[in-house]
């Protein structure tokens, strides 16, 4: 980092600083993580300079001999880690990949039906603010408001409204929902009313990858994700495809008549649908990220990611917080404050007081606006990376109990603040990128 940091003096210090607040406090933001040094390196690449419009092989610009390689090597191993047909690694997000799955699918003005964001959905899945809900019809499913079913998806609701709605797709995924999904009753329903089913494991492709959670692919007609989440890859997307298919829109290969097959299209819808040049640098890092995800080691990472979780949601239960379904599958876990008289908003910011990095979120039901909340999400991926085990996690809840029980005594902030930089310096993380 030397030269940046005689070049771009300002900029070196804003790196400075943000590595050291993640070197510092306790990560807990259920969509992120710590990526090796590894997939570092690869994205701080030449490979940012070069254009490759199209797919390896069939690129509309020269000189991509070895750009083709790094994405065929990322193509090849996602394959390999999810056991499917087709994918696209291009998407330079979520979003994008949604974006894209979205544009294949369907034509403006169609019905789809998702997860209710204000119910773990997520902005891409039909929010009035976001492209799907502009441009689409978006129809809602949420989770049940009390009974043993709380803060779960009941199956027969989704039906219900699947029949009545009549949708073109059925949306699955979510960016706050802490149990796993039920893929062979949606697509069970999404037969019974003719619609496609797309599941977004952006939050949990890293723990389906490691075989811990249901798994989307056999069931849904395509499957879209982030990479950095619990995959632990680089900032970018990606679009999958169990088993490929003949198209239903009756597309055909112009010369030869064939009828072009489901990845063809998804492919067209990423490039030239909604992107211009693929970020190749990030191609190229989201393979070495594969590679380390098709390890044995990851496997063990994201057990212990799930176990973590679960001693986080038992630790707050224990503690008289009102844990949203009680419990949870995957690697994070909703908190609801309404019962300790606290905001989302109140606690994300003593919290943060602390060094320790959680979002507000919305609860279902709740009757605070977006941009106050009535939750708390927390999730392990990102320190289970940095070696917290359960033992860490009982402090970590123990901790954040400490500075909730008097959300405005910055003094207890400061004592968590001290105990939090003492723990993390035991797990260190970067001490390679910036001193
Ligand atoms: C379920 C889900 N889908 C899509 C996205 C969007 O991903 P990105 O931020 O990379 O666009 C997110 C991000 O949080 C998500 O949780």
């Amino acid at each position: 980092m030397s030269v940046l940091e005689s070049a771009d003096p300002a900029i070196f210090d804003a790196i400075s600083k943000e590595v050291a607040r993640q070197n510092d406090g306790f990560e807990l933001i259920a969509s992120e993580n710590f990526v090796s040094r590894a997939v570092l390196e690869a994205m701080g690449t030449p490979l940012t300079n070069k254009y490759a419009e199209g797919l390896p092989g069939k690129r509309y610009y020269g000189g991509c001999q070895f750009v083709d390689i790094a994405e065929e090597l990322a193509r090849e191993r996602a394959k390999e880690l999810f056991g499917c047909d087709w994918v696209n690694v291009q998407p330079h997000s979520g979003a994008s990949a949604n974006a894209a799955v979205y544009l294949t699918l369907l034509k403006p003005g169609d019905t789809f039906l998702g997860l209710d964001l204000s119910h773990g959905g997520h902005l891409t899945h039909g929010s009035p603010v976001n492209f799907s809900g502009i441009l689409y019809h978006a129809e809602y499913y949420g989770v049940e408001a009390e009974g043993e079913m709380a803060g779960r998806i009941d199956m027969n609701r989704v039906r219900e409204k699947a029949k009545e709605i009549q949708p073109k797709m059925i949306s699955i995924g979510a960016s706050a929902y802490s149990r796993d999904f039920d893929y062979e009753a949606f697509r069970s329903i999404a037969d019974e009313v003719d619609a496609f089913l797309w599941m977004d494991m952006a939050h949990t492709a890293g723990l389906i990858a490691a075989g811990l959670l249901n798994d989307p692919l056999p069931h849904c007609h395509v499957v879209s994700t982030t990479t950095h989440k619990t995959l632990r890859g680089p900032r970018a997307g990606m679009i999958l495809v169990g088993k490929d298919y003949e198209n239903s829109f009756g597309k055909v290969a112009p010369k030869s008549g064939r009828i072009k097959m489901m990845s063809e299209l998804f492919d067209s819808a990423v490039f030239p649908g909604i992107q211009g040049g693929p970020l190749m640098h990030v191609i190229a890092s989201k393979a070495v990220a594969f590679g380390e995800a098709l390890k044995p080691e990851f496997n063990s990472y994201a057990a212990q990611v799930i176990e973590n979780a679960t001693v986080m949601a038992d630790e707050f239960v224990n503690l008289g917080y009102s844990v949203v379904s009680g419990g949870t599958d995957n690697h994070l876990c909703l908190i609801d404050l309404r019962s300790k008289g606290l905001t989302g908003k109140e606690a994300e910011a003593a919290l943060q007081g602390a060094e320790i990095t959680v979002n507000k979120n919305m609860v279902p039901f709740d009757d605070q606006s977006p941009f106050v909340t009535s939750g708390i999400r927390l999730g392990t991926p990102a320190m289970t990376t940095r070696g917290f085990g359960p033992d860490e996690f009982k402090s970590v809840v123990s901790l954040i109990d400490d500075v909730l029980t008097e959300a405005t005594n910055a003094d207890v902030q400061e004592k968590v603040r001290v105990e939090v930089s003492r723990m993390c310096q035991h797990f260190p993380l970067y001490d390679f990128v910036v001193a």
